[in-house]
């Protein structure tokens, strides 16, 4: 059944484990997270972006998620707006039936710039408004996503600005994440701790300079009540790399935020780890493998079947090392 996001999250901290939250564009991946969930007995929160509403269109999006609820009726399942960029984004989706959104108050309208705070409070507010008058969840976003390392804001994320920020402007400030809470009153709040999204977050594994896990933990002691959010949480995979070069593939070296990292994030009250890029690398390295190995194959079904088992093994993974296995 489609259930709002909160249900979800409660029943995560009152067990003590965090959900993956799966971008999807086609069909092949909302199959993939199904079958992974149904394998592992998990709850489910399937999200689409901008990009994902632009690529497939909304209708047809909705209709795919519509149709994974349809097919396993016994699993719970979040229709999530990814991102949204104004109130009136997220009150569309709304309006055409998304039981969740993220009012992403962190950039401005156009998506580029860096917001103010009380413009992130005045348009989260607004949401939470009108979507807890219907039982839609809100998620919203407090800080800069960007990179410890090269000091810079996220590019995919529209902080594109070559502007060099601070170590304190690229984390959420502990303070301030407990002013915005009270005064906006979201459901969930994503906090920037040094992830970036895409493949190329680190150039080394991280450790505690690149990767603040510990402002997770000073966070959630100020704010215990709120559900956390960890966006650009892929992992990228190395042995995923390594397929992608091996067939023909170009993807310099680079590392994404250890499965470890996130188990002990959870520990510290984050409930939703957004995850696109991992199952993007899954079914390229399969589609790769697969056309490279089988040059005279030529029906999308044959290679979208290996991609779409990759995609579902990265997401059995992520439900079993999130502790969701049986939560359904
Ligand atoms: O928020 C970032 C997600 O990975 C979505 O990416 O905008 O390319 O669909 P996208
Ligand atoms: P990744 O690019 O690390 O998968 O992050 C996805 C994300 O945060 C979507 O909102
Ligand atoms: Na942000
Ligand atoms: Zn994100």
């Amino acid at each position: 059944a489609l259930v709002s996001m909160r249900q979800l999250l409660d029943h995560a901290a009152e067990h003590g484990y965090g959900l993956p939250a799966f971008n999807v564009n086609n069909l092949e991946q909302v199959q993939a997270i199904m079958a992974a969930a149904d394998q592992t007995g998990s709850p489910v929160i399937m999200q689409a972006s901008a990009g994902a509403r632009k690529y497939a269109g909304e209708a047809f999006l909705r209709h795919l998620i519509d149709a994974a609820v349809e097919a396993y009726p016994h699993i719970p399942v979040v229709m999530h707006q990814d991102h949204g960029q104004s109130p009136a984004v997220c009150m569309a989706a709304i309006r055409s039936g998304f039981t969740s959104v993220m009012m992403d108050g962190s950039l401005e309208a156009d998506g580029k710039s860096v917001a103010s705070y009380d413009y992130n409070v005045e348009v989260s507010k607004e949401v939470v408004k009108f979507a807890h008058s219907i039982g839609v969840t809100v998620e919203a976003e407090l800080g800069v996503l960007g990179s410890l390392e090269t000091m810079k804001g996220d590019k995919e994320d529209g902080h594109g600005a070559d502007r060099t920020m601070t170590r304190e402007e690229l984390l959420t400030d502990v303070a301030q994440a407990a002013d915005f809470v009270a005064r906006t009153q979201c459901d969930a709040l994503a906090i920037a701790i040094g992830t970036s999204h895409g493949a190329y977050k680190f150039t080394r594994k991280p450790t505690g300079d690149i990767l603040a896990i510990d402002r997770i933990k000073e966070i959630h002691a100020r704010i215990p009540n709120t559900h956390l959010v960890m966006h650009g949480s892929s992992s990228v995979p190395q042995d995923l790399l390594a397929i992608i070069r091996e067939f023909g593939g170009d993807m310099k070296e680079t590392y994404g935020v250890p499965v470890e990292e996130i188990q002990e994030g959870i520990k510290h009250g984050v409930r939703k780890i957004n995850i696109d890029t991992d199952i993007r690398l899954a079914m390229t390295a399969a589609i790769r493998k697969y056309l490279f190995e089988n040059p005279s194959k030529f029906d999308p079904r044959d290679y979208l079947k290996p991609a779409r088992e990759a995609a579902t093994q990265i997401c059995k993974a992520r439900y079993i090392s999130f502790g969701c296995e049986g939560m359904a």
